[in-house]
């Protein structure tokens, strides 16, 4: 059976409530009573009723046209008006998102500042892993195994061969074993010692140095880091060249530099000596050259190794190393 006018009629309602654009609305517009509508073909049928039913169905089809057409003009005026009017659901007056803009951490300005003053000497900037073999962070670094130098650093092993680098000086081999004097590098990045209190942290920053070539001379070592120390701080901050031991240098030396919160006067900072410890340094030992194939009787080397952190506590006069690591924004909003 063919559907009555109200069915008709009711699910137009229907379909009207669900309809959210005026898109929509005017889609059911056509639908309903456009040319070929579900209303207007229904009148066209009405000459298939039996007659004395005609009258009624075609008085209740035009009425039903007419209630829709209204409807439906309502609802598609009413969709426009919201969509044209943001104002009922933005409201205009609210502050707008500030976007938080980052910064660099004290740590990674501090070191593309040494990166910098060591690019303008000529040192090109390479990098190693921060997981190191026992080879490279000790063997070939003239440390062999049960040497007492190894009590230097309190390692963090993996498995037996396999540990977190305790220093950069790692790097300074794999940089030889790649390529033939001269050699000018600095290597940049994190090293890792168990260890932890106000002047230390578990994980820390390093930067190494080496430079090979012929009749290289402890003379160069000091101009070169006199060079850096004057750059990084200011021309009379001086330096300090003290006997130490490492394995992978000879002769040896421990730097220190003239304490630049009091300059030289003493205070808490230097332990009211007058001079803080910036960094290790010396003469490639001949054991490395053997090592990675060098000509001991031709080569001659420098390296050095600094602390980032240690650095950067002078620098910006920071009293406790573990501030950089804290995450406390009211710190590193600072730099
Ligand atoms: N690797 C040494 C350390 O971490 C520093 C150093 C580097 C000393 C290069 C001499 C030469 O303590």
């Amino acid at each position: 059976m063919e559907k009555t006018i109200e069915q008709i009629h009711q699910e137009a309602l229907n379909e009207l409530e669900a309809a959210s654009e005026a898109e929509a609305v005017q889609e059911l517009s056509v639908r309903y009573l456009g040319r070929k509508g579900v209303i207007t073909s229904f009148l066209r049928n009405i000459s298939k009723l039996p007659p004395e039913n005609r009258p009624e169905a075609g008085k209740k089809a035009n009425e039903t046209k007419k209630a829709l057409d209204k409807l439906f003009k309502d609802a598609l005026k009413r969709l426009e008006r919201i969509a044209a009017d943001t104002s009922d659901y933005i409201d205009v007056s609210l502050p707008g998102r500030t976007l938080l803009a980052g910064s660099l951490h004290p740590i990674t300005q501090i070191t593309g500042l040494i990166c910098e003053i060591f690019t303008n000497l000529g040192f090109d900037i390479v990098e190693g892993p921060e997981v190191e073999t026992d080879y490279y962070n000790f063997e070939a670094l003239n440390i062999p195994k049960n040497h007492p130098a190894r009590d230097m650093q309190d390692t963090f092993y993996i498995s037996d061969n396999i540990v977190l680098r305790t220093h950069t000086s790692p790097v300074q081999i794999r940089t030889m074993e790649k390529q033939t004097p001269p050699v000018r590098i600095i290597a940049p990045g994190k090293v890792y010692r168990c260890d932890s209190d106000l002047t230390h942290t578990p994980m820390f920053n390093q930067v190494e140095g080496l430079l090979v070539d012929e009749n290289v001379s402890f003379g160069d070592l000091k101009g070169t880091l006199t060079t850096f120390v004057h750059r990084m701080f200011d021309d009379r901050i001086s330096l300090r060249f003290r006997p130490s031991f490492f394995p992978f240098t000879e002769p040896s030396a421990e730097v220190d530099i003239l304490c630049v919160m009091c300059r030289g006067k003493g205070c808490r900072v230097c332990s009211q000596t007058g001079w803080i410890e910036v960094l290790g340094a010396g003469m490639v030992h001949p054991a490395l050259f053997e090592n990675v194939g060098y000509d001991t009787s031709r080569f001659t080397g420098f390296a050095f190794g600094m602390g980032v952190e240690r650095i950067a506590m002078l620098k910006y006069g920071i009293d406790d190393i573990r501030k950089y690591f804290d995450n406390d924004l009211r710190f590193l909003r600072q730099f």
